[in-house]
């Protein structure tokens, strides 16, 4: 009997060909998040499961897993839907795709910057609905925001994507720091300098930007009290998850202007955020497209797909998380 492996979401067309290749496959057809119940009851009939963000694979869900299942292939770096340590328990193998998506991620946080800094929002509503004609064109304030370059940007989190933006705003003058777990090698600081200990960083930021993965430890990292330390003119930016912001501090510093504005493509309980962050006209949002690239999607897609075959071949994993 062949290997049976379902596809939760539609991935890239050459990743899925690859699979079907060799492969028994399920493809989601309609393209529609498979309902949790289903999603476990159909669970063990498979051999594999290439999973995203969207699969809420709990530890409810591996409980209800029997002896089928042997790997999950995550499309996406962040794993925050997987309950790691059950999947560890029941011994089944969980993937993701890091790197392919740095570059993309380091894209929409500078995108963000630049947005929040600029009043992109406020800016693209103005001309979409007729209004610009309407104001008055004083120099010193009509859409007047924040530059950024020269500016002092705080990287939370300097892993592979943090360094990546690290490296980019350099082109715009930019002074990094950084707080991280751990001091990097000069050579993966790119001249940023670091903070062992967040709050110290906070009150240096013109910009900070979030780049941690979501784990118990990052959970509201960005809290009322470290919100508090920020200078009245900062930006805040997430590109990572929802979870690692307060987002009644957020909302609140944002509401009073304790800090200038934020961008954000990351939010708790997506898609339904909460509403507040709509009303604020200091608040440039996205729906979570860090990755969504042509080239970085079929990337995902890709080392999803490499990791089944390479699991089912008995060779090294490409990105094994357990
Ligand atoms: C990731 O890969 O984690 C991106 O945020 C897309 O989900």
């Amino acid at each position: 009997m062949k290997t049976k492996i379902l596809i939760t979401r539609k991935i890239s067309n050459v990743a899925e060909e690859k699979l079907k290749s060799r492969f028994d496959v399920t493809l989601n057809l309609e393209d529609i998040p498979i309902p949790y119940e289903e999603l476990i009851n159909k669970a063990n009939e498979y051999d594999g499961i290439v999973s995203t963000s969207w699969d809420k694979l709990d530890e409810n869900f591996f409980n209800n897993i029997k002896d089928k299942l042997k790997i999950v292939a995550q499309v996406g770096v962040g794993y925050d839907n997987i309950a790691i340590s059950l999947a560890k328990e029941k011994k089944i193998k969980v993937t993701n795709s890091p790197n392919v998506l740095n570059d993309a991620v380091a894209e929409i946080t500078i995108f963000l910057m630049l947005a929040a800094a600029r009043r992109a929002g406020e800016g693209f509503n103005l001309v979409k609905s007729g209004n610009w004609k309407n104001q008055k064109p004083d120099i010193t304030k009509f859409m007047v925001g924040h530059a950024v370059t020269g500016k002092t940007l705080g990287i939370i989190g300097m892993g592979r994507i943090g360094r990546i933006v690290a490296k980019r705003v350099q082109s715009f003058g930019m002074k990094v720091i950084y707080f991280n777990r751990n001091k990097l090698s000069n050579e993966l600081e790119y001249g940023a300098k670091y903070y062992s200990d967040l709050k110290s960083m906070m009150p240096e930021c013109d910009f900070v930007s979030i780049h941690t993965p979501a784990t118990a430890e990052t959970k509201n990292i960005l809290n009322a009290s470290a919100i508090s330390l920020l200078p009245e003119h900062s930006i805040v930016i997430n590109t990572s998850r929802g979870s690692t912001v307060d987002d009644d501090a957020l909302i609140d510093a944002l509401k009073n202007k304790k800090i200038y504005a934020a961008g954000l493509d990351v939010f708790n309980n997506e898609p339904n955020l909460d509403k507040r962050y709509l009303d604020l006209e200091n608040c440039f949002v996205l729906p979570h497209i860090g990755s969504a690239t042509h080239d970085t999607r079929e990337a995902m897609s890709m080392m999803a797909a490499d990791n089944i075959e390479c699991f089912f071949d008995k060779k090294k994993l490409l990105s094994e998380v357990v």
